[in-house]
């Protein structure tokens, strides 16, 4: 970085390796670079030519890297790689070499979570990130510098999280967060009461930076918040004291701000557009904010007048305006994924980044005589006491008199007190700063590493005692944030629970599903056991509910509540269960307990569609966990679930659209249910924990929020009950279909079923000649076609959907889904619909949709808010939802396969079909049989051979496939048989009708294959399953 006064903002990128996810899933790469340029490649359309971007600098740290023995990631001979040391060499020297000059200094990293931000920033293990060298350099640089200058580091680290800004180096944050205050005079924002430590070396800023995790970690388990969703803000104030040439002492400062942002990711591309209710009020505020205010810089720089920067919309923006827009060096670092799937993320990083390098920036150095700063700070208390004094607007004042209609006295009131307000903040943070500046920075240093000390200590400590003793280390979604957290064991009985129990919890817990005597371990002869500590508390080893007492072996999980996860460490006795991975993490804990609630989690022999679907019902597992836990607690009379639901159940079979995951909610009062897309869910997800939030902040209204308001709300909308599929193939032989079709649904369970009729007719709907012949398909081709489809009536299992019922379809191509009327008050409706499909001249495709194709109806029924059941409503949610797991025992039991049924359908629609060409071949054959008779019944002089020739070819030659169709008929009736008895043998359990079809059709791939694991494993991604 230069130190021309006016710059840019240098931007750089890097992209990082696979990780073992993309892997697993064979990820495309699709991101190349070459010197300052880099390429990403649309994987949809791979013949395009790649966009190409050009930055200040270009990071590839994709691959070409060797790992030391350390662990310590460095490039191969010759290798593009970059590593942490290069990119500090660039980015963070830079910062430093500024920082001395009296430059303010920011750094950003922007990216997706999981793309690598932290890892630039901050660093895993011995591969240190940008801030701790720069941290540990500053030092160095300090104790190599000018001993006539005075050096004063402070540092600080908070969090923004939902808008509200958290002080990270304090244990008791207020409800709602700091505040944020403009200082009057400079015009920027600043945290008020923000803890600033003085910081004397590398090693204590470390210690700082671990405190400030460790908080981090703690809050975002306790309250359920998504670290990915904080931005983490490191900033250190570096000084140096000195006297000029006329002998006055002079202060230069810098503030360097390290701003490890928010994940990137857009809630749009999850889905979430459309809800009824906005995106979770205050999510994303500051990150898209932050988005404008780059735009508007980037044309403010490009040369476009008047344009407003918006810095003020957000807490994020307040803080950083100066980093942006104002005095300082800033430099941000775009962390993108290389993987296909996250192509559109990446893309948007890539623009983002190319809107920040046009921003200019006006960097001065700070450099002034302290007793200026000082005694300017002095002139500024004295003004602001007497404002406190006078000067206030009061009524009657100029142009406040109520009296000319501008204000009324109310308003002029409330100005007043606004303003007072307003001045006594100021006035107290002036305070502080003069306090601030009275006590030496000696002073300050002692006093802080005296507080360290205490925490010092049992930071060492724990280092010493990880290796010694048993302890519970966590794990968390954010890899930075895992194993920060230490419980150690100590011999005899360990209670774990929450705070308010008695006697006080040894490990105290605090969240959501934590009861108070929540378990104990009792650790004796180099063993530790747990149990629960009482009817009904939630904890999981190793994924399975835990119900007595469990021995805990070394690396096993162990899951309190809904958040509170650990690995269990026994240095005394350190041998894990066979087949247990050397390192463990969170995915790895996730899919133990997907695994635990009959879900396959195997990867082998998946499609990337089905890893993909895998990956998001590990997501949002523990979120619908989550999200049950506080229905539990709020009692909102509601259960989730997570859905694999293929597309065939949704839309039809042949849907080209694989297995879909969704979240189910339903109303354990009246029985509605409700598909929500996962974004819906997850932006619901984040309304319901901000609820939740209020409430464990004592917020009353959270009880009588308006439904319209309410995240665990939504109005009645028509439930898709299940779906029948008619194969269209018997329309291929100008032969009709009529016959009782099952109506299944997502699950496979049948829920009642259909009467349709598909016939070949006339334009006008008259069923065509029973002698209309058509021996091949081919036939039709070029030839009008007409075909009736009627509706007759249906029957349904369930009463809950006597409230209305009626029939979605479509055919062939059609744009518009058909419709039946609703009819109501039945459970045996009769719909009478018929409806003429036309095919001027039938062409390939139209044939091909009758060989292959076919109708799906589906049905749905009518859901009203009904008046909620009285019994029920005494009942809480917990009891509701307890009962609703008796009776639908999760998929263990009851998994089925809707794709499965279709096939079954089409089967025996096939059969139909060959039933009849077979009888007709009767006829045929009976006709040449008579022909031949009436020949030979023939006085000798008539029989003459060339007219009989003539007939007997005739209908010979139409069946010319006569033995082919055959073959073909006894197969299939045999095929057919064979299924509907494995099917009755059954008795109605779907694995094992699975088992059987898979075995007849000789193989295929594994589906549930011992019959009680689920899977998303299937031949066409026609299968359905449900976790609860
Ligand atoms: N340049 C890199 N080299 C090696 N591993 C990386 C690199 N960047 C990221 N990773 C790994 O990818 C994972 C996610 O990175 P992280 O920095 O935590 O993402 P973010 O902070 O953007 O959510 C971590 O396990 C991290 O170790
Ligand atoms: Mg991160």
């Amino acid at each position: 970085m230069g130190d021309d006064r006016e710059a840019g903002v240098k931007v750089a990128v890097r992209c990082r390796p696979f990780n073992q996810r993309e892997k697993d899933r064979g990820a495309k790469l699709i991101i190349d670079m070459n010197g300052a340029m880099t390429t990403i490649q649309n994987p949809e359309t791979p013949n395009e030519e790649p966009k190409k971007f050009t930055f200040d600098f270009s990071y590839w740290s994709h691959d070409g890297y060797n790992e030391k023995d350390d662990g310590y990631l460095e490039a191969q001979p010759g290798s593009k790689y970059s590593s942490q040391r290069r990119v500090f060499e660039d980015l963070g020297q830079g910062v430093l070499d500024n920082a001395f000059k009296g430059f303010n200094c920011s750094l950003f990293a922007y990216g997706q979570t999981g793309s690598g931000k932290s890892y630039s920033m901050v660093g895993y293990g011995n591969n240190k990130g940008i801030v701790p060298i720069t941290c540990d350099e500053l030092f160095k640089a300090i104790e190599a510098g000018d001993k006539a200058t005075k050096y004063e580091v402070t540092f600080s680290m908070l969090e923004i999280y939902n808008e509200q800004v958290r002080d990270l180096l304090s244990k008791d944050n207020p409800k709602g967060g700091l505040q944020v205050r403009q200082n009057p005079k400079l015009g920027l924002f600043y945290v008020v009461g923000l803890k600033k430590v003085a910081v004397g070396s590398y090693a204590e800023i470390d210690k700082r930076t671990q405190e400030g995790t460790a908080n981090r970690t703690v809050a975002s388990t306790n309250m359920n918040a998504t670290s990915s969703r904080a931005h983490t803000v490191v900033t250190i104030t570096f000084d140096q004291i000195s006297k000029n040439e006329a002998g006055e002492e002079t202060k230069k400062s810098s503030v360097i701000n390290l701003v490890d942002l928010a994940g990137s990711e857009r809630a749009d591309s999850t889905g979430a557009t459309g809800d009824r209710l906005k995106e979770g009020a205050n999510i994303n505020k500051s990150l898209s904010a932050l988005g404008n205010v780059i735009s508007a810089l980037a044309d403010l720089s490009g040369g476009k007048k008047k344009v407003m920067v918006p810095y003020r919309d957000s807490v994020l923006t307040k803080l950083l305006q100066n980093a942006l827009g104002g005095n300082s060096k800033t430099v941000m670092i775009a962390a993108l994924s290389p993987a296909d799937i996250n192509y559109d993320e990446t893309l948007s990083t890539l623009r983002y980044a190319d809107r920040a390098k046009k921003i200019k920036n006006k960097a001065v150095v700070n450099e002034n005589p302290l007793d200026k700063l000082i005694r300017e700070l002095r002139e500024e208390n004295e003004k602001l006491k007497k404002q406190m004094g006078g000067a206030m607007p009061v009524a009657g004042g100029a142009g406040m008199d109520p009296a000319d209609g501008t204000y009324s006295k109310e308003e002029i009131e409330r100005m007043r007190k606004e303003m007072e307000e307003e001045i006594r903040a100021q006035l107290l943070a002036n305070q502080e700063q003069m306090k601030d500046m009275d006590e030496s920075f000696e002073e300050k240093l002692k006093r802080n590493r005296e507080e360290q000390e205490a925490m010092g200590a049992a930071q060492a400590n724990t280092q010493d005692r990880k290796n010694k003793d048993p302890h519970l280390v966590n794990l968390n979604e954010d890899p930075m944030l895992s194993g920060v957290i230490f419980h150690f064991i100590e011999p005899g009985e360990m209670t774990i629970g929450r705070k308010d129990a008695s006697p006080p919890p040894m490990i105290p817990l605090t969240g959501l599903s934590i009861s108070k005597q929540h378990a104990v371990i009792t650790f004796e002869n180099n063993e530790a056991t747990v149990k629960p500590g009482e009817q009904g508390a939630k904890t999981k080893i190793n994924g399975v509910p835990l119900t007595g007492p469990t021995t805990l072996q070394h690396l096993d999980r162990v899951l309190f509540g809904s958040n509170h996860m650990y690995v269990f460490h026994n240095p005394l006795n350190p041998k894990a269960p066979e087949n247990t991975p050397s390192k463990i993490d969170w995915d790895f804990a996730q899919k133990e307990i997907a695994k635990h609630k009959g879900f396959d989690t195997a990867s082998a022999g998946m499609t990337k569609e089905q890893i993909i679907a895998q990956e998001q019902i590990l997501e949002l597992l523990p979120m619908v966990s989550e999200v049950n836990a506080i229905s539990e607690e709020l009692n909102k009379h509601r259960t989730f679930e997570v859905i694999l639901i293929s597309g065939a159940a949704m839309e039809g079979y042949g849907s080209k659209k694989g297995a879909k995951v969704v979240v189910k909610m339903k109303n354990l009062l009246n029985g509605n249910t409700w598909l929500w897309e996962r974004g819906k869910f997850m932006n619901r997800r984040y309304m319901i924990q901000e609820l939740y939030q209020r409430h464990l902040d004592g917020d009353e209204d959270v009880m009588k929020i308006p439904k319209e308001e309410d995240p665990f709300w939504e109005p009645p909308e028509d439930v898709l009950i299940g779906t029948a599929n008619v194969f269209l193939q018997s329309l291929s032989y100008a032969l009709d279909f009529d016959d009782k079709l099952a109506v299944t649904d997502y699950k496979g369970v049948e829920e009642g079923n259909l009467y349709v009729n598909i016939t070949p007719c006339s334009d006008k709907g008259k069923p065509l000649d029973e002698d209309f012949f058509v021996e091949d398909p081919q036939e039709l081709l070029g030839k009008p076609f007409h075909y009736k489809v009627t509706i007759k009536s249906a029957e349904v299992n369930k009463a809950k959907y006597s409230k209305g019922l009626h029939i979605k379809y479509k055919v062939y191509q059609d744009e518009d889904v058909t419709s039946t009327p609703v009819i109501k008050d039945t459970l045996s409706p009769e719909f009478k619909h018929h409806r003429i499909i036309t095919y001027p001249a039938v062409n390939e495709d139209q044939l091909g949709y009758f060989e292959h194709g076919c109708i799906t109806f589906q049905l749905y029924g009518v859901q009203e808010d009904s008046v909620n059941d009285n019994r029920l409503m005494k009942m809480t949610t917990k009891e509701l939802r307890q009962m609703e797991q008796l009776q639908n025992p999760g998929m263990q039991r009851r998994q089925t396969i809707s794709g499965e049924a279709s096939e079954e359908s089409k089967l025996r629609n096939e059969l139909e079909v060959l039933k009849k060409k077979f009888e007709r071949l009767e006829k045929k054959e009976k006709r040449i049989q008579d022909l031949c008779s009436e020949w030979k019944g023939k006085p000798a002089e008539e029989q003459q051979f060339e007219p009989f020739w003539r007939h007997v070819s005739a209908v010979a030659n139409s069946s010319g496939n006569k033995l082919k169709t055959r073959v073909e008929i006894l197969n299939t009736m045999l095929k057919g048989q064979k299924m509907l008895r494995a099917k009755q043998s059954s008795d109605g359990s779907g694995a094992n009708v699975i088992q059987s079809q898979k075995a007849m059709q000789g193989g295929g791939t594994a589906g549930a294959q011992n019959g009680s694991n689920g899977s998303i494993n299937s031949g066409n991604g026609s299968k359905a399953c449900v976790i609860q």
